[in-house]
């Protein structure tokens, strides 16, 4: 069994968006190949939307994931999501660790502590094409929910998605 990893969740703030911008360019190129994503004349993937997560900050939510050694992936998460109608289900946006730190619980941990914190309906969705992260949200959604989840596919540009929600208000959370 592996050790639970030190793993904290810091949510970003405004100065921080510099780093933020990085590591969405190492999730763009990971996940490139599964949604057809091209580099701009600058040679970045770019993320327009990143300003709005301290724009909005009632809607958006960005958060370092955080381990002994330091930013170890992030999490990108909204007030609302794109496949329900509820204004106020919780979306996971994106979500990724460095691939260094991969399979030692740090996806797992981080995607707890998300969800504890904020006592609401989660809404996650996954490409399926995107192998690695189906697999993982298979793994961890029923074991946070305790079997507690819904599951539904649908239609995507380059591949279905697969769409999970489950309430972590079930937990004690806080939000
Ligand atoms: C998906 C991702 C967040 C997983 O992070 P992680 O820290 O490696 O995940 P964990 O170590 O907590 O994995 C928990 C379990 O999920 C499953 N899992 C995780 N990654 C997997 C993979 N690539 N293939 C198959 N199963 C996987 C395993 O069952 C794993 O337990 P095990 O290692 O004991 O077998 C990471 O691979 C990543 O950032 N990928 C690129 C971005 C991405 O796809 N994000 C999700 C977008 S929806």
């Amino acid at each position: 069994m592996v050790e639970s990893p030190d793993v904290t969740l810091e949510l970003a703030a405004r100065e921080d968006a510099p780093l933020l911008a990085n590591l969405l360019e190492l999730y763009a190129h990971d996940l490139s190949g599964t949604f057809g994503l091209d580099i701009g004349a600058d040679g970045r993937f770019g993320y327009k939307t990143l300003p709005l997560y301290w724009s909005e900050p009632e809607r958006k939510f960005p958060f370092f994931i955080r381990s002994a050694t330091g930013v170890v992936g992030f999490a990108l998460v909204t007030r609302g999501s794109p496949v329900t109608d509820d204004p106020d289900d919780f979306d996971v946006a994106e979500f990724f660790v460095l691939r260094r730190h991969r399979r030692s619980e740090v996806g797992r941990c981080a995607a707890e502590l998300l969800w504890d914190r904020f006592a609401v309906r989660w809404i996650v969705r996954v490409s399926e094409g995107n192998r690695g992260g189906c697999e993982f949200w298979r793994r961890v959604i029923p074991a946070y929910s305790r079997g507690r989840y819904s599951h539904s596919t649908r239609p995507g540009a380059t591949h279905p998605w697969r769409v999970f929600s489950f309430d972590s208000r079930n937990r004690g959370a806080s939000a």
